[in-house]
């Protein structure tokens, strides 16, 4: 059996497919190795396999840390344990408490490699064989050590700010795709514009990768790699049903600077209530024009948001916390002192019913029937099926896809119409 070179570990998103081809974008040296998002290290392993010439490495990652520091701490005494319901159950206790054999199993018996709450165990043999599980563990033991790699658990912000880095460091970014949910992490713990208005702004070097999405494209360019791929992930959004995204890479590598102005854009304030014939006065570029100008605005807004949650709110709160343990008032008594209870807070990000026509307004009507049968119309057994279709539209809901719970449901209501007595 040929040797194991590069150590590679399931995951929802993971890279060890494209790694070899991210490899040839990052610079061959250089002082820090920042792997942001760093997931199951599979993109570090192979730039550290490849030989890739770095005087410090980082792993980050706000969710796999644990994972990443029992690889590190354990490795090499490592080994398999039964595949069972059973041992599966066991496991995903112990993992919960951080136990460095559960979170080294996770890859080989949960679903996709992702984490045991998050979707089930697989049926498709984890990583090969034990033994070849075992080795991929232990190589990367021997890879982490050798590089005497440091891991944080850092929201990615907050591990960035921290390494101060210049331009002879390098981050590898690998953020959780928009729309993806997929059990092990969620696409909402980070928001985009806020990503790319700090990388456009970076001294460092970096390279991206994601799906072909316009926000990026708008952003960075058009992206320096494109390759189609075939979704197998079950829980990514995929309302085009089609199942076919362009995997991309991006990198300001060799650019000076990228288009800077594009995200950050002056305060202008909202008009007064324009006159009734004011939209349809303008001329077409008017138009645009306005339209371009509010997509700006709310983007900016939207990242001066998180700037003030993040350098201002965050830090403020935690302070307060500290302040009022176990004093009277208490923490929340002046939290709701000052008009800040958990409702409100919460209340900032609700989606306004603007907001959901705004998406439906947007989104392109290519959506097609989740009925079976050619043409959208109902196979014969309609009650089934009726039943299956308003099984999605409550799963829609759960998951706060207003928008496409909302087309799901119109389709509802006119195949009811058209197959009523
Ligand atoms: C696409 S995966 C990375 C996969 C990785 N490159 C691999 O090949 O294994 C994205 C990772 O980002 C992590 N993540 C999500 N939100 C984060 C945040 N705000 N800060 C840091 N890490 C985050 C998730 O835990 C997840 O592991």
């Amino acid at each position: 059996m040929r040797k194991i070179t590069v150590p590679t570990f399931r995951y929802p998103g993971g890279k060890s497919q494209l790694s070899s081809i991210i490899c040839k974008y990052i610079p061959l040296r250089g002082r820090k190795f920042v792997d942001v998002f760093a997931g199951r290290g599979n993109i570090t392993f192979r730039a550290m396999a490849e030989g890739l010439d770095y005087r410090e490495w980082v792993l980050n990652d706000i969710g796999r840390a644990p994972f990443l520091r029992a690889l590190m701490n354990y490795g090499d005494q490592f080994k398999v344990t039964e595949k069972s319901k059973a041992e599966f159950d066991r496991l995903s206790k112990l993992a919960e408490r951080n136990d460095p054999h559960a979170l080294l199993m996770e890859p080989f018996l949960a679903f996709n490699g992702g984490t045991f709450d998050g979707g089930g165990s697989t049926t498709e043999g984890g990583r090969g064989t034990p033994e070849r599980y075992e080795e991929n563990v232990r190589l990367a033991c021997e890879f982490l050590r050798k590089h005497k790699v440091r891991i944080t658990n850092l929201d990615w912000l907050d591990c960035l700010e921290a390494e101060k880095l210049g331009p002879d460091d390098f981050v590898m970014v690998d953020a959780p795709y928009i729309g993806c949910e997929v059990g092990a992490y969620s696409a909402e713990s980070i928001c985009p514009t806020e990503l790319i208005e700090y990388l456009k702004l970076a001294k460092f070097n970096w390279v991206l990768t994601e799906y072909r999405q316009p926000l990026y494209v708008e952003a960075f360019g058009e992206p320096i790699f494109e390759k189609k791929v075939q979704l197998r992930a079950p829980n990514f959004e995929d309302t085009a049903g089609q199942g076919i995204r362009i995997e991309c890479i991006w990198t300001n590598i060799g650019k000076s600077a990228i288009n800077r102005d594009a995200v950050t854009v002056p305060f202008e304030p909202v008009p007064d209530d324009p006159k009734d014939t004011f939209y349809s006065d303008l001329a077409p570029e008017e138009l645009l024009g306005e339209i371009r100008k509010c997509a700006a605005a709310i983007t900016a807004a939207r990242n001066q948001m998180n700037k003030e949650m993040r350098t201002r709110l965050l830090p403020a709160l935690l302070e307060l916390r500290k302040r009022t343990y176990r004093k009277h008032p208490g923490y929340y008594e002046t939290l709701a002192a000052i008009g800040l209870p958990a409702d409100t807070v919460r209340q900032w990000f609700y989606r306004s019913h603007t907001a959901d026509e705004v998406i439906e307004l947007v989104e392109e009507e290519t959506t097609p029937s989740t009925f079976e049968g050619r043409g959208g119309t109902p196979p014969p057994d309609v009650e089934t099926e009726l039943l299956r279709h308003a099984d999605k539209i409550a799963k829609a809901v759960l998951d706060n896809k207003i928008t496409f719970a909302k087309r799901l449901a119109t389709e509802y209501l006119r195949v009811r119409e058209e197959t009523r007595d």
